[in-house]
């Protein structure tokens, strides 16, 4: 199944499904994402739109994007707020944004799904004004290399979907940010309460 059907098909059970990257990532965002006030803020791959509400209530506007219907169909009702705009759009295309329009590109759980991560880099780059930042907040390289990979359980068949996946590590993040001409590079280990041995999610900053 491609990246695309598989998230239509998880759409109606993302949220309700018990998921603690999910659940970690949102609390990353409320930890680190708070000095929103008067924000401009793209959203690239929202999903279901778990981290839009948290946009769209405390920045001034959002342009939330993602390539699957169902999840962003899902945030489109999720999202009640008249300052968000969502669409359909593919990360890896070029996004319909004109330069330097927003201060803040967040983009969650998606980067583990596209193999060329420049193009996206270079992208954020390009729409953020100067001095924007870039947050970015991915499966931890270290649980990928133990064989963690986005999967859900297709209700319809009961059984279990493993999503296309790419490894990025450390390296290629800061790489892509510097050659991408971001300035500030900043990197965070996140973990589960509970299991404190493997970081679950990897956080990064950037300036422009
Ligand atoms: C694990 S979900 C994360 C959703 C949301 N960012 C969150 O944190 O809850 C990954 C999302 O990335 C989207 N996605 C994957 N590849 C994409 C692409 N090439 N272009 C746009 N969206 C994509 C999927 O449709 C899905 O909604």
């Amino acid at each position: 199944m491609n990246t695309k059907d598989a998230y239509d098909n998880w759409a109606e059970s993302y949220d309700i499904v018990d998921n603690p990257t999910r659940s970690l990532d949102e609390k990353v965002v409320r930890t680190l994402l708070i000095d929103l006030e008067g924000k401009d803020i793209v959203e690239a791959g929202c999903g279901t739109g778990k981290n839009s509400v948290w946009f769209a209530e405390k920045g001034k506007s959002l342009k939330a994007f993602d390539y699957s219907k169902e999840m962003l169909s899902l945030a489109r009702k999720k999202v009640i707020n008249n300052n968000a705009e969502f669409s359909l759009q593919d990360i890896t295309i070029l996004w319909p944004f004109d330069n330097q329009i927003c201060d803040l590109v967040s983009i969650n759980l998606i980067l583990e799904h596209i193999e060329n991560i420049d193009f996206v880099f270079k992208e954020a780059f390009r729409i953020l004004k100067p001095n924007g930042k870039l947050f970015i907040c991915e499966l931890h390289p270290s649980k990928q290399e133990k064989g963690s990979v986005a999967r859900f359980t297709d209700d319809s068949t009961n059984t279990e979907i493993k999503l296309v996946s790419y490894f990025h590590s450390k390296k290629d993040f800061q790489n892509a940010g510097k050659s991408s001409g971001f300035k500030s590079i900043k990197l965070q280990d996140w973990y589960d309460e509970t299991c404190e041995n493997i970081p679950r999610l990897l956080s990064i900053l950037m300036t422009k």
